[in-house]
């Protein structure tokens, strides 16, 4: 069933302290009584501290990315057995600046989505054009193909462990956020093409959430276009104040 979520990337921020301060600010200030599901992605040296921390709490954690190999030599990375072995059924994959400064391929970012549902973990799987493609009316060309090449191989069954956030990445952490127009536009599209490719049922249980520039002010107007089921946050994840008006927004 399509969920509304409100999930806060918290990227290369915030130290022990700082994750243990913030995640106390988010306990007081979420009411514990919401529908909207709330999930933050602390750094992987926190997320150990993080999935404790929210162990009896309605707040989820995810980790913002891993390797799609079970284990190996691999300095440097984590595996799914790992993040499990500490609590975090979640993992964000696919993330444009994974993409961008780690060369992560549609091929690779394929092989960890299917390591992940092997371990019955849940993905928040990232996309979106860059302004250039934008430019040239090409974003929902390479929208679609970022989903084929990552994502189509699945068994229709799979996809209920898949959330969609539609991320473009000229309105990452730049203040210019897509228009509620524009977003609806695109997660329209993308609802589109996954009727076609895997039918009516697997199109409408899909939670596509936006992120870009997400902030109390605009999150509300996003959050009421329908085929936008809530967001990725970055930067106005790292205020508690902030992130609970979003999560309250939708
Ligand atoms: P900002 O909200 O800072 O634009 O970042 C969005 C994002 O990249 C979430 O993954």
């Amino acid at each position: 069933m399509r969920q509304k979520i409100v999930a806060g990337n918290w990227k290369m921020h915030k130290n022990a302290e700082e994750t243990e301060d913030l995640l106390n600010e988010l306990i007081d200030k979420i009411p514990t009584d919401l529908d909207q599901r709330v999930i933050v992605a602390p750094t992987f040296v926190n997320l150990s501290a993080a999935a404790d921390h929210l162990e009896f709490t309605p707040i989820e954690v995810a980790a913002q990315n891993m390797h799609q190999a079970e284990g190996g030599a691999f300095t440097g990375e984590i595996s799914a057995g790992m993040l499990e072995s500490v609590g975090v059924r979640i993992v964000i994959l696919g993330h444009s600046e994974r993409r961008a400064y780690f060369h992560e391929t549609d091929a690779l970012l394929a092989a960890k989505v299917d390591t992940a549902l092997k371990h019955e973990m849940e993905v928040i799987f990232c996309f979106g054009e860059e302004l250039k493609d934008r430019h040239a009316g090409q974003h929902f060309n390479v929208v679609e193909n970022q989903l084929k090449d990552g994502l189509f191989h699945l068994e229709a069954s799979a996809w209920k462990n898949i959330i969609l956030a539609y991320e473009p990445v000229w309105a990452i952490g730049t203040g210019e956020t897509a228009s509620p127009e524009q977003a609806q536009e695109m997660h329209e599209f993308i609802r589109d093409i996954i009727r076609k490719n895997y039918g009516n049922t697997v199109a409408e249980d899909v939670s596509i959430l936006y992120g870009g520039s997400v902030k109390p002010e605009n999150a509300a107007e996003i959050f009421s276009k329908p085929d936008v089921d809530g967001g990725l946050i970055g930067g106005a994840a790292l205020k508690s104040d902030d992130f609970t008006k979003i999560v309250l927004a939708i």
